[in-house]
C-alpha cells in the first residue's frame, strides 16, 4: 500500500511521544510521522522531509496548541542552533524520555524483560554545564564570525553571542576571539571552495580549577601574528594555554598535532578530589560536576574492598582507575589515543598513585595481553565509545569471564545489544543499571551498569 502522505505535504498532527534522538511521534491513521520539533502533547502543522514505505518524516512549522511539557527556551539561539535539541521541553520530561529510551533499549535490544533500573540521576546543572567546546568559524559580510553548526546542518555555522552550555568566561573567550579575527583581517575557511584561514576554536576550562586552555585551527601557513592573538588572550588570567593546530585537509577535525603557542602545554581540573592534567587531544568527560557523579556510582558498584586487580578499558586520562585506586589492589588501564595514556600515567604520579599502570592500545587486541601482565582481574570497568565495544573486544572481554563488570555507557542501544551478548553468550547477570543525565537539553543519557558472572560461557 502507497503511504498516505506525500514529499511537502502539510499536515496537521498531535504528537504522542519522543522517539530515541528526539524527534516527536504522530499516526496519521497508525502510519508513524517522526517530526521534528514537536513535543508530546503538541498539535503542529508539518511540512513532510521524508518519505518511507512504513513511516514519514516532518518538520514542525507552527505550534498550533503547545502541549503540557513545551516551555520557553531562554537561549536566543534556540531552536536554529544545533548544539541544543530539547530546550523548550521541561526538564522533568526530558528525564522521563532519557530513562524511558534506556528501559526500552534494555527491553527490547537487551532481552531483559524487568531490567533492574534505579531512577535516573539528574544533572546538578541545567545550564552552562559543559567544560569544553567546539566553535567553527564561518564568514558574514561584515567579517569572520565564530559560532556552531545549524540544527540539521554540517555546512553552515550560526553565529554565537551568549551560549547557555559554557560559561560566561567561555561565551567572553569567543567573543575575543572573534574581535581579535577581525582586528587581524583574516578570512573564515570555507567548507566549499577551501579557501580562507580560520577553522576552529576549541576551549577547555577546568572548572574545579578555573584553568582554560584556548587551541586555534586554521588552515595551512602561519598568516597572522602569533604574539597578537597570544596577547588577546592573555587579557583573561584563567587562560593558562594557548595552542595553534594545523588542519591542511578539508576534513573538519580538531583532534591535531598543536603548538603551544604560550603557557602550559596543558590545564588541570579536578576530580573527585583528584587532579589530572588535560591536554589538548586528551579525552576528559565534558560535564565535570556530572562526570564526578558518574564516578561515585561508578566506586558503588564496583564495591571494592582493596584486594582486587580492576582493569580499566578504555580509560582516556586514567580518571575512572585512579579514582578506584584508593580501594583496589592494582588498576591497569588500556586506551588507544597515547596522548590520553601520557596524561593517565602523569596524573598518577601526580596524585602519588602506585597501584596503577596504564597502557596505549585497542582494547580488542590488548586484553589477553593485558591478563598476561596483570593476571585475571576481579573487575573490569568499560567505559566503550558511542560505537560499544566492537565484537573483537566484546567477545574477549567475556572470555576473560571476570567476576563483575561495571559498564559505563553513553549509548543505551548499544550498550543493550552488548549486555545482551554478554548474557546469553557469557553468562553475566545485569544486577543493576543507573542512568545519568550529563547532557541536559540534548538526547544524550548515559548509563552505568554492573554485571555479575553468574553462568558458563556458552560461546562455541
Ligand atoms: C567515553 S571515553 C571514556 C574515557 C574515560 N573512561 C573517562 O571517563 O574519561 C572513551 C575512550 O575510549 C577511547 N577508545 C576508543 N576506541 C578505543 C579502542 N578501540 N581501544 C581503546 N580505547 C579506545 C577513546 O580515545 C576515549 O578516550
Amino acid at each position: 500500500m502507497a503511504p498516505p502522505v506525500a514529499m511537502n505535504q502539510e499536515l496537521e498532527l498531535t504528537i504522542d511521544s519522543l522517539a530515541y534522538g528526539g524527534n516527536g511521534v504522530a499516526r496519521l491513521n497508525g502510519f508513524v510521522v517522526f517530526v521534528r520539533r514537536g513535543l508530546p502533547g503538541d498539535t503542529v502543522r508539518a511540512r513532510v522531509t521524508k518519505v518511507k514505505r512504513n513511516h514519514a518524516e516532518a518538520l514542525a512549522t507552527e505550534i498550533l496548541a503547545p502541549g503540557p511539557v513545551r516551555v520557553d527556551a531562554p537561549c536566543a539561539h534556540y531552536p536554529a542552533c544545533g548544539g541544543c535539541r530539547f530546550q523548550d521541553l521541561a526538564y522533568d520530561a526530558q528525564l522521563a524520555a532519557k530513562a524511558d529510551q534506556v528501559a526500552d533499549a534494555l527491553r527490547r535490544l537487551g532481552g531483559i524483560a524487568d531490567p533492574p533500573l534505579e531512577q535516573i540521576v539528574p544533572a546538578a546543572s541545567v545550564f552552562h554545564y559543559r567544560n569544553k567546546m567546539e566553535y567553527s568559524f564561518t564568514q558574514y559580510e561584515d567579517g569572520p564570525t565564530l559560532g556552531l553548526h545549524k540544527a540539521g546542518r554540517w555546512d553552515e555555522v550560526l553565529e554565537i553571542e551568549q551560549c547557555w552550555l559554557t560559561t560566561d568566561l567561555g561565551n567572553d573567550v569567543r567573543n575575543a576571539v572573534r574581535a581579535w579575527a577581525r582586528e587581524e583581517g583574516l578570512r573564515a575557511y570555507d567548507q566549499e571552495t577551501h579557501n580562507g584561514y580560520l577553522r576552529h576554536l576549541v576551549y577547555r576550562e577546568g572548572r574545579n580549577t578555573g584553568q582554560v586552555l584556548v587551541q586555534l585551527v586554521t588552515a595551512e601557513g602561519e598568516r597572522f601574528e602569533t604574539g597578537y592573538f597570544v596577547e588577546a588572550m592573555r587579557r583573561f588570567p584563567e587562560v593558562r594555554a594557548v595552542h595553534w593546530a594545523i588542519n591542511d585537509s578539508p576534513a573538519e577535525v580538531t583532534n591535531l598535532p598543536t603548538k603551544l603557542l604560550w603557557g602550559d602545554d596543558s590545564i588541570e581540573e579536578q576530580l573527585c578530589g583528584l587532579r589530572f592534567r588535560v591536554s589538548p587531544n586528551a579525552f576528559l568527560q565534558t560535564n565535570t560536576e556530572m562526570a564526578e557523579r558518574l564516578y561515585l556510582i561508578v566506586g558503588e558498584y564496583a564495591a571494592l574492598t582493596g584486594t582486587e586487580t580492576v582493569w580499566d578499558l578504555y580509560c582516556g586520562i586514567g580518571s575512572i582507575g585512579l579514582t578506584l585506586a584508593g580501594d583496589a589492589l592494582t588498576v591497569w588501564g588500556i586506551e588507544v589515543s597515547e596522548e590520553s595514556v601520557a596524561r593517565a600515567i602523569e596524573n598518577a604520579e601526580l596524585n602519588g598513585i602506585t597501584n596503577s599502570a596504564f597502557f596505549a592500545g585497542n582494547v580488542g587486541l590488548a586484553i589477553e595481553e593485558l591478563r598476561e601482565r596483570s593476571g585475571a582481574p576481579d573487575l573490569v570497568v568499560v567505559d566503550p565509545p558511542r560505537a560499544g565495544l566492537a565484537g573483537k573486544a566484546l567477545r574477549r572481554l567475556g572470555r576473560i569471564g571476570a567476576p563483575r563488570i561495571v559498564y559505563v555507557s553513553c549509548n543505551p542501544t548499544t550498550l543493550a545489544s552488548d549486555l545482551k551478548t554478554l548474557r546469553e553468550q557469557f553468562g553475566y547477570e545485569l544486577r543493576r543499571a543507573q542512568p545519568v543525565d550529563m547532557f541536559p537539553h540534548t538526547p544524550h543519557v548515559e548509563c552505568v551498569t554492573v554485571l555479575e558472572k553468574t553462568g558458563p560461557t556458552l560461546e562455541s
